[in-house]
């Protein structure tokens, strides 16, 4: 468990799979993401897989907590899932009710500091898409530089990385 200021982050369980599916069905997160489930079995099943991910590729998924409430995800993974990688990936979401209080960045911040002590990590790489201001202003915060511009599925997206 790792506490922030006015968070926690703790490691993701089946129970956050309503938290979750809230956090899907907002008109931002499908902008930002590039898909999200279905339905809540859909969402349930994703949460099981991440669970499973965690186990097998020492993948780190964080559930954001304030106030005891559910506030969004936060993901470490390393690069190619390899274990031995010293270079990881972060991905974020934020539920609605808790977005534009730079919640976010703070978690970002920490999480940074957790891969490059604890994980040992030399790089870590973020994707957004080109349209997700927001995004982009989170991951300017946290010092990250641009690596390129570039397509994937069709979509603008642009790769950033932060180094040690
Ligand atoms: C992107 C996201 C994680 C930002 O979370 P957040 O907690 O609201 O971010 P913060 O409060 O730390 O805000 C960061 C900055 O973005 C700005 N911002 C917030 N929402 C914005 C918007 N809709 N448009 C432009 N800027 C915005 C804030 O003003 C803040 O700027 P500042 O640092 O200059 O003060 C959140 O909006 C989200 O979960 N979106 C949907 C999922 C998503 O896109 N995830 C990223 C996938 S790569």
């Amino acid at each position: 468990m790792i506490r922030g200021n006015g968070f926690i982050l703790r490691p993701l369980r089946i129970s956050d799979s309503g938290g979750y599916w809230e956090t899907m069905q907002d008109k931002e997160t499908i902008k930002g993401l590039m898909s999200v489930p279905y339905s809540f079995e859909k969402a349930k099943k994703e949460i099981k897989e991440d669970i499973k991910e965690m186990k097998e590729k020492g993948s780190e998924y964080f559930t954001i907590v304030v106030k005891g409430k559910y506030a969004g995800y936060v993901v470490l993974q390393y690069q190619n899932w390899d274990r031995k990688s010293s270079e990881g990936r972060m991905h974020i979401c934020i539920h609605p009710d808790f977005r534009g209080k730079g919640l976010a960045t703070k978690v970002w911040k920490e999480i940074l500091k957790y891969g490059f002590s604890k994980k040992k990590l030399e790089k870590v790489f973020a994707q957004c898409k080109a349209s997700n201001k927001a995004m982009i202003k989170v991951i300017k915060n946290c010092g990250f530089k641009k690596v390129k511009t570039h397509k994937v599925e069709g979509i603008k997206k642009i790769l950033w990385v932060k180094k040690k």
